[in-house]
């Protein structure tokens, strides 16, 4: 009998709860996979609480990992068994032994990555990717604004903005996230826990502002988001760590120059197996050339999942986290 971590009803990590589970045969095109290491993500806190709501309770968790194909659907033609896999988009149900997943949604694992490496950055590297490449495409030269620039996707952030020749300004909590962010390659940090956000900004690029501001962080940020964006400028809102936006006012928007916003989904940029594939090779190529490195910071049994959540959301961890089944 393998085992998951589910929930029955929405509510915090004690809803989380380590039981025995039956994995289901794969459907003709789904793959059935041996999971080595699983990532810890914020998006797996929001399905928990109810932010997000799952497709059904009980409820697996988690949309992050990689292992070993150990069977494979009738219609299945890209993997055998026997595979090295990785996936990021789901569907729920990552934090367990065995995961059942349409074909679409794996990518063939390089071999000079390792199982924890591709835990801890398919669905966070993934986003970096379409964020700083697609989202807004960044050429090199800029100066952007990243909200907490110490966490999962912030520190894969400050790498690839690095890599880029780009000017990344992140904000942080403390003086340790500072300088993990600088050591990871900000180019500059605010600690938004007691300096002026916008006035910084303003300070850092001599009064220019920014082209793109990336906020995960939600609710507490959104203001001063918009005003860290040049006229004309973009706010990438990705993510609700502090609680959702809500109640937006477009008039703020004209107000404060003419700005745009979008609130993209990592689904809606690797929607299908070609763009997922094309968005991990060159994530893979930037870590297999040694322009990112996926920091592990913290590794628990797969069974202390609510423990490593707590962590998560009580913002006492840093770079990326791995469950190990
Ligand atoms: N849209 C997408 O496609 C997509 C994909 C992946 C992730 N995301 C989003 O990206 C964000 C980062 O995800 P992650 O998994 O890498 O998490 P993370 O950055 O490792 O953790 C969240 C960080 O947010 C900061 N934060 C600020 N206010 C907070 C609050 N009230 N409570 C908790 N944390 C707070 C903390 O850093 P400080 O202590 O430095 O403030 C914390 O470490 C999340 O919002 C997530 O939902 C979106």
């Amino acid at each position: 009998m393998a085992k998951r971590i589910q929930f029955r009803a929405h509510g915090g990590p004690e809803v989380l709860e380590y039981v025995d589970y039956q994995p289901a045969a794969p459907g003709p095109k789904e793959v059935r996979v041996t999971n080595k290491a699983i990532g810890l993500n914020f998006i797996d806190t929001y399905y928990r609480s109810g932010l997000y709501p799952p497709p059904s309770l009980p409820s697996g968790v988690g949309s992050e990992g990689a292992g070993v194909v150990e069977a494979v659907g009738s219609d299945v033609t890209r993997f055998k068994v026997g595979d090295r896999v990785a996936y990021g988009s789901g569907p729920l149900g990552a934090y367990s032994d065995v995961h059942v997943l349409p074909e679409a949604n794996l990518v063939k694992l390089p071999d000079a990555i390792s199982f924890e490496q591709a835990a801890g950055v398919m669905l966070k590297g993934l986003t970096v990717q379409y964020l700083l490449r697609q989202t807004y495409e960044l050429k090199g030269g800029e100066t952007i604004l990243f909200h907490a620039a110490a966490g999962g996707v912030g520190s894969l952030a400050c790498q690839w903005a690095r890599a880029l020749g780009v000017k990344l300004i992140g904000t942080v909590s403390s003086a340790e996230k500072a300088a993990l962010a600088k050591a990871n390659g900000a180019w500059a940090t605010i600690d938004y826990s007691y300096e002026n956000v916008a006035q910084r900004v303003l300070e850092l690029t001599d009064g220019k502002k920014v082209p793109v501001v990336y906020d995960g962080v939600g609710k507490d940020t959104w203001l001063t988001s918009l005003d860290c964006a040049a006229p004309r400028g973009l706010v990438v809102s990705f993510g609700n760590a502090s609680g959702a936006v809500d109640g937006v006012n477009l008039g703020i928007l004209a107000g404060k120059g003419s700005l745009y916003v979008t609130r993209p989904t990592l689904g809606t940029y690797a929607n299908n197996a070609e763009n997922l594939q094309r968005m991990a090779d060159e994530l893979f190529e930037m870590i297999i050339s040694g322009k990112l490195t996926v920091d592990i910071s913290q590794r628990y049994p797969l069974a202390d999942a609510a423990k490593a959540q707590t962590e998560l959301s009580a913002r006492r961890t840093t770079g990326s986290v791995v469950l190990l089944p």
